[in-house]
């Protein structure tokens, strides 16, 4: 198969059109048989749910080419895991884990000329998701939706690659108690929209969101988990309002079994962040990108950057990844 004409070292995260995406339609209690097709737009009533309640939620993962040339795809199972506990928090029906995973997988091999050569530091970005798309008027869910996973190739997350981050602590919130903090649902993402704006014209890479009940524990940033460094031992918060990432889960059990740390799931406190030596965003599109500096409000928190264990995750995981480091069984979905 020839591959697209593409500068794969030089693409950045956005999107592109490739040439099939997968989709599925529930009507009458049931999901349809599914299919590939090229019709990247959709069409939908003026008066569709997603469009006038946000009844749409997603995911975020990847396929690339692995050192030994299979195309392959990193725990889809855990995604569709997690959209089905998406759509069941936004009363959505669930679209089965299985057929989930069989649909990325068709999505990959249907534009494998667009998944990017090992070595090149780009993948291929999937994204399944789900919206309402009858005409809702009154509040309350669709009836009928729409399941669809798209391909495009991506580069690095953000600009600059590797260079280390600089993060704010932000006055807005990102999730309340108790609300979809810990789902992917567009909405987190529309509010999150005027804080990183503002936090772009600030000069900043990202927003640390702190708990919105007492604003004194780290919670994550608008499209990544945190994990700080103190010693032998990864520390990462755990609240019930953030996201479950699924690179964060990974880097947990290779900072345990690989590297042989310590980890600590548990609160982190605003207070307590001088005491960390390395920082890391974490995130499929992000993998693990080393933080630089946090501001709070004017005083300067700073981080080794690509420290010695940030630097040693990021290798673990990508080797993992990559082929290049034996994986943990059912890591690794091979496609082809
Ligand atoms: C808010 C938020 N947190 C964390 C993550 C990381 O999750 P994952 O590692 O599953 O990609 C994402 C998505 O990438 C996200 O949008």
């Amino acid at each position: 198969m020839e591959k697209k004409n593409i500068d794969w070292s030089s693409l950045g995260f956005g999107y592109v059109q490739t040439d099939m995406r997968y989709v599925s339609n529930y009507k009458n209690g049931a999901w349809d048989d599914g299919c590939l097709t090229d019709q990247a737009n959709v069409t939908m009533s003026e008066c569709a749910c997603v469009l006038q309640y946000a009844q749409t939620c997603f995911e975020g993962m990847k396929a690339y080419t692995t050192q030994d040339g299979h195309i392959v795809c990193f725990r889809p199972d855990l995604n569709a895991q997690r959209m089905a506990d998406s759509c069941r928090r936004l009363k959505m029906p669930v679209f089965p884990e299985d057929r989930f995973v069989k649909a990325v997988v068709e999505t990959v091999r249907a534009n494998a000329a667009w998944v990017p050569p090992y070595g090149s530091g780009a993948s291929l970005y999937l994204r399944p998701f789900m919206f309402g798309s009858d005409a809702i008027i009154g509040v309350k869910p669709a009836t009928e939706f729409q399941f669809r996973v798209f391909a495009t190739p991506v580069g690095p997350y953000f600009k600059g690659g590797i260079k280390p981050l600089k993060l704010r602590i932000c006055d807005y919130d990102r999730a309340a108690p108790r609300g979809t903090g810990h789902v992917k649902a567009g909405l987190n993402y529309a509010m999150s929209l005027y804080a990183i704006v503002d936090a772009h014209e600030q000069g900043y890479d990202e927003n640390v969101y702190l708990d919105s009940g007492s604003r004194t524990f780290i919670e994550e940033t608008g499209g990544a988990n945190i994990v700080f460094v103190k010693g032998n031992t990864l520390v990462t918060p755990k609240s019930d309002t953030i996201l479950p990432s699924i690179t964060r889960r990974s880097l947990v059990q290779v900072a345990k079994d690989y590297l042989g740390m310590e980890v600590e799931e548990r609160e982190v406190a605003l207070s307590e962040i001088g005491d960390f030596t390395e920082c890391g965003l974490c995130g499929t599109a992000a993998v693990i990108s080393p933080v630089g500096t946090i501001v709070d409000h004017g005083k300067e928190i700073n981080y080794a950057g690509f420290g010695p264990t940030i630097q040693k995750l990021y290798d673990t995981l990508t080797g993992i990844q990559m082929g290049r480091i034996p994986a943990p069984e059912g890591w690794i979905e091979v496609i082809e």
